[in-house]
């Protein structure tokens, strides 16, 4: 069993990875934790409630960062034309859910989670990596406590979305994503390099409806408005980018991974790649000597992360 924690900003893609996280047998959902993103971190946390409440998860929502790490980074706006102004898709989500948030900000429950289970702790990280960033900045011990840390963010071999360079996630704080890819625990990323590869076509999500009822149906309407977008650019359907990383957990063996240390470019016409430098390749010492080595996800089983997924909503 993975007792996981869900750092996420929702967000379409996001929601279908939660209701994923719920649904797996293998997988014990100890705690969601917002971060802004897709949507203001207003909006995100009453998102995390939103489907709390809809789907009766039990794990408990810890409200997170409201800006980036680098308190001088300029603001970045929310993506309102790929997950709707509600960061949900439009369906009209209410103002206020009636349930709280935990007592704790999404650092301090993180940090309290991990010390409470040492060794056993995933992270699964889908948003800006600012949480995990301020929790290793407020305990750094935490980072031989956690059992792993897995990302949906980044692009390696490719471009990103955001800019030529950057994907989201790490465009929006990459101070944040530095820190946590640097840090001595064990990272996997899971980059644009293999999620543009899952691509939902809307008859794998009709399908997904028939077999799943209410829950899969309100999955469905949130995902219109992103099927929509996605459509115009990829034609036949919508990237499931964080749903990857969530199957990573449970199916490591759907991915191929390469491992190097990782950094992430702050600043300039650059701002917010990634970058790895492959154990493989040899190069006159340097600063990246001294790196952790991560893991980076360059290849992909499309169609096995896609079954695996319809069979668990
Ligand atoms: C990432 O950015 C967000 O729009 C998605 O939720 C995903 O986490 C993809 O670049
Ligand atoms: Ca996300």
């Amino acid at each position: 069993m993975h007792k996981v924690i869900f750092d996420t900003d929702p967000g379409v893609d996001d929601a279908m990875a939660l209701l994923f996280l719920h649904h797996h047998p293998d997988i014990d959902l100890i705690g969601i934790t917002s971060v802004f993103g897709n949507a203001s971190i207003e909006t995100t946390t009453r998102n995390a409630l939103f489907l709390k409440q809809a789907w009766n998860i039990d794990a408990p929502v810890a409200k997170g960062a409201n800006e980036t790490y680098n308190p001088n980074r300029p603001h970045v706006d929310w993506p309102a034309f790929i997950h709707g102004d509600d960061g949900l898709g439009n369906i009209g989500v209410p103002e206020t859910v009636d349930i709280p948030c935990d007592s704790r900000p999404a650092h301090r429950f993180i940090i309290e989670m991990v010390r409470a289970n040492p060794g056993e702790v995933t992270i699964v990280a889908v948003g800006r990596m600012t949480n995990l960033a301020i929790a290793l900045r407020e305990d750094p011990e935490i980072a031989s406590l956690v059992k792993a840390v897995v990302i949906m963010g980044g692009a390696f071999d490719r471009p990103g979305n955001i800019t030529p360079a950057a994907e989201a996630n790490i465009h929006g704080d990459p101070e944040a994503a530095d820190v946590v890819m640097t840090a001595p625990w064990p990272v996997t990323v899971i980059g644009l390099d293999v999620t543009v590869q899952t691509v939902m076509t809307r008859s794998l999500l009709a399908d997904i409806v028939a077999a799943g009822g209410p829950r899969a149906r309100l999955l469905s309407d949130i995902s219109q408005f992103y099927i929509d977008f996605y459509e115009n650019h990829v034609k036949d359907g919508m990237v499931v980018h964080d749903s990857c990383a969530c199957v990573y957990v449970v199916a490591p063996e759907l991915f191929r991974t390469r491992s190097g240390p990782i950094r992430v470019i702050c600043g300039g016409i650059a701002d917010g790649q990634t970058i790895q430098k492959p154990d493989s390749q040899i190069f006159p010492p340097n600063d990246w000597d001294n790196l952790p080595s991560q893991q980076v996800c360059i290849a992909v089983d499309p169609k096995g992360v896609l079954d695996l997924i319809a069979g668990t909503l």
